[in-house]
């Protein structure tokens, strides 16, 4: 028997999901949407190309790590490969709010996805400063900090590098490649909004997870995929997430 076949029947049959096709891998029936991308972050043009298929995902200690579970199943889905980094406080919040299982700083990442898509996910502590994703010459086409924690917002406004996430997002920055943040606080400090305007300035596209209702969404769920369908579009990475506005006047039938 072949490695390759022996790869295989040890995961069931089923390819890792980042091998199949993107414009194959609808999330949620039907067609993936076309790459709507209405407005995409600098650069995001090449994440089209298969020649950078490996999506940078930074984790930090603010609420609401679902939004990196999902969005790491969502790129694998449609084909990218992921590289998850996650803080100290990152896997205090997410061993708190989802079924990840850690021991020590390991992930087991089959606490949080299928073979399928755990095959697609290469995981590292965020203080493993001298990983590949600390190199501008890693082969990546974007990084996103989803949540992103005002301390790790400070950082990056500051040039500061001190854990992989936040040196992952300075990469990103000098590099010239998309870089996507999606912090949550509530309310929101002068520090936090004036450390918010520096990141945007500096390139960044700040996105703070402020899901819309206008999808009428019916679970904590649909809430989460308007959240991430709003930061996979600003990567230019096509999803079928159902978050679109239906338009005026629909809505009253549409759930009927
Ligand atoms: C349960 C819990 C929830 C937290 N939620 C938030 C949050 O929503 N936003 C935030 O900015 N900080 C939050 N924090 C504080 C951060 O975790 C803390 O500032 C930490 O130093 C961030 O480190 P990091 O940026 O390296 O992940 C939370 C902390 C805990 C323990």
């Amino acid at each position: 028997m072949s490695r390759r076949s022996a790869a295989r029947r040890r995961s069931g049959g089923r390819r890792p999901a980042c091998a199949a096709k993107p414009a194959s891998s609808p999330l949620r029936g039907g067609s993936p949407d076309p790459p709507r991308a209405a407005r995409p972050a600098r650069g995001a043009a090449s994440l089209h190309r298969a020649a950078r298929p490996v999506l940078v995902v930074g984790v930090t200690g603010a609420s609401g790590a679902a939004y990196a579970v999902r969005l790491v199943e969502c790129a694998v889905r449609t084909g990218r490969r992921v590289h998850l980094i996650v803080t100290a406080a990152g896997r205090l919040v997410m061993a708190d709010e989802t079924a990840a299982h850690f021991r020590g700083d390991a992930l087991d990442l089959a606490s949080l996805w299928p073979h399928d898509v755990a095959a697609c996910v290469t995981y590292t502590p965020a203080e493993q400063l001298a990983a590949p994703p600390a190199s501008g010459s890693f082969d990546a086409q974007a990084a996103v900090i989803i949540p992103c924690s005002m301390n790790t917002l400070a950082a990056l406004a500051h040039g500061l590098a001190g854990n992989l996430v936040q040196r992952a997002g300075q990469v990103a920055l000098k590099e010239g490649r998309p870089l996507v943040v999606v912090p949550r606080e509530m309310p929101l400090t002068r520090i936090d909004l004036a450390n918010m305007a520096r990141l945007a300035d500096a390139g960044a596209a700040v996105m703070p997870a402020m899901p819309g209702f206008y999808h009428r969404p019916r679970s904590v769920a649909d809430l989460v995929d308007f959240v991430v369908a709003k930061a996979l579009d600003r990567l230019g990475i096509a999803h079928g997430l159902a978050v679109g506005w239906p338009g005026a006047g629909k809505n009253a039938s549409r759930r009927a």
